[in-house]
């Protein structure tokens, strides 16, 4: 019998130390961490970034971020910021004891700093609307829920829930973070598991993530012979045995946002 104290990844580096390295190196690892230790602060320029002719200039010194325009101004800290950089980084700014969504996230693909999605473009009527949407703290917490507690991201207790003896292994927990509920709009190609499940691979193949994501490592990409291997696992017609490439027919790419780009889980046939 095992007691483990925390679930912290350093009480497991002893015994379990290659996933601790391979984990360590994954964007869930990495998804929330200090502003400095981002692409978002690498990449911030030397001078303000402005909004449209008129708008205010937002200026980055050190994790203090402020907005001016004329007499009005506000400033903020960055306490973290979210994303690992694959796709986009968006701070959290604190400003006394409010949170905020900040309004400029960095896009590392197309090496620009622009409006965090779901933001409104133009001028801001405030100083402090420059800095971003105020958040309540239950948003603000369900954000730290998914993206880990504290930084740098998410720790091995995020997915193996402590048991009496041990820790358990996981169960139906991707769906606590990747989302399979919500409007089935042109954004929702973001909720893998939503699309997933309305593929026939599911409904009568009950396919789940670990089909093609291994623990503990990012997903497989530019990979053509790994995933045809996953679906060869249980497809055998002449069609599903080609040498192609299945997912540009199958699990098509788009973007349904700006810089963002992701993979089509409904699995189907398209002509
Ligand atoms: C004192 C050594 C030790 C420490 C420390 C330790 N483990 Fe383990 N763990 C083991 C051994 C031994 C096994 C069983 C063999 C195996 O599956 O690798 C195991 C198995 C597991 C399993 C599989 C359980 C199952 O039902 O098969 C999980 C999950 C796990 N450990 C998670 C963790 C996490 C998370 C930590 C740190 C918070 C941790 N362990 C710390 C020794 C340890
Ligand atoms: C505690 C929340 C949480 C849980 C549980 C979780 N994920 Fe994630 N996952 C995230 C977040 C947040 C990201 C975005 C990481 C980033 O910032 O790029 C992510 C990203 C990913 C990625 C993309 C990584 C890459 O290649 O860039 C894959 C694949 C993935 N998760 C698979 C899984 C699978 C499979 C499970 C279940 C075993 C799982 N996740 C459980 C929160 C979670
Ligand atoms: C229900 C869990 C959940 C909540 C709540 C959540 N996120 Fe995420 N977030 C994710 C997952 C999962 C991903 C990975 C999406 C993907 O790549 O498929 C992600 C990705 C991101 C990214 C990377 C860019 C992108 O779109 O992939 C940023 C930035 C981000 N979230 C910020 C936030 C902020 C800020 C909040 C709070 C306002 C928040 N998230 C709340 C689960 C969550
Ligand atoms: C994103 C979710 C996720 C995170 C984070 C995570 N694991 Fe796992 N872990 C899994 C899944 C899924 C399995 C496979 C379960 C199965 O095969 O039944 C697994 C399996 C294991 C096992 C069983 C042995 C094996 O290789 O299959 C151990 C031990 C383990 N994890 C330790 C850790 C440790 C230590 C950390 C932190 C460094 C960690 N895990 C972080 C999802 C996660
Ligand atoms: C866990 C098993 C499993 C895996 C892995 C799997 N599938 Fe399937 N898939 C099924 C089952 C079962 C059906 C339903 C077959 C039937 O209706 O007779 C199906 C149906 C399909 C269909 C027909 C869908 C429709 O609308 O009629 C396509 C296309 C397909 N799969 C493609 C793929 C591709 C491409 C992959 C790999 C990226 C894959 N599948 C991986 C089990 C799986
Ligand atoms: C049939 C194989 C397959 C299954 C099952 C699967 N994925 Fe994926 N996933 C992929 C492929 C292929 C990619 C894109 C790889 C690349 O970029 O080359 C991907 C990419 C991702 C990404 C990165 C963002 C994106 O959309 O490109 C996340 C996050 C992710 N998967 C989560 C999940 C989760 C959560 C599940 C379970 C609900 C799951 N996947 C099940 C094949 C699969
Ligand atoms: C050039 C596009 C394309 C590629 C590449 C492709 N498929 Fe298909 N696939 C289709 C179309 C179109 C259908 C529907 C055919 C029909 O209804 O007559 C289909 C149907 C299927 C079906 C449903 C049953 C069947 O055999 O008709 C499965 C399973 C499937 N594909 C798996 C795969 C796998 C696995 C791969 C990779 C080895 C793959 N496909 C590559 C276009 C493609």
């Amino acid at each position: 019998m095992l007691w483990i104290i925390s679930g912290a990844a350093q009480d497991c580096v002893n015994c379990h130390r290659a996933i601790v390295d391979k984990h360590a190196a994954t964007n869930h690892a990495r998804t929330l961490r200090p502003l400095s230790d981002t692409a978002f602060g690498r990449a911030l320029p030397d001078r303000p970034i402005g909004e449209a002719r008129g708008g205010f200039l937002l200026s980055y010194m050190g994790t203090t971020v402020s907005a001016e325009r004329g007499r009005e101004s506000a400033a903020g800290e960055i306490a973290w910021v979210l994303g690992a950089g694959d796709q986009g980084l968006t701070p959290l700014v604190k400003i006394g004891g409010e949170w905020l969504e900040h309004r400029i996230s960095y896009y590392p693909r197309a090496d620009r700093f622009d409006l965090t999605l779901g933001h409104q473009p133009g001028t801001s009527k405030s100083a402090k609307a420059a800095l971003g949407i105020v958040q309540s703290e239950a948003t603000v917490k369900s954000c730290l829920g998914c993206h880990g507690a504290k930084p740098p991201g998410l720790g091995c207790e995020s997915c193996h829930v402590k048991t009496a003896e041990h820790f358990s292994r996981p169960t139906k927990l991707c769906t606590e973070c990747h989302r399979k509920e919500g409007p089935d709009d042109a954004l929702a190609i973001r909720f893998q598991p939503l699309r997933l499940i309305k593929s026939a691979c599911f409904t009568k193949g009950r396919i789940a993530c670990a089909n093609c994501h291994p623990p503990h490592a990012n997903a497989v990409r530019n990979d053509a012979a790994f995933y045809r291997s996953k679906c060869a696992a249980c497809h055998s017609t002449e069609h599903a045995n080609q040498p192609a490439d299945c997912l540009p027919c199958h699990m098509p790419k788009s973007s349904p946002a700006p810089y963002l780009s992701f993979t089509d889980h409904w699995i189907r046939k398209r002509r």
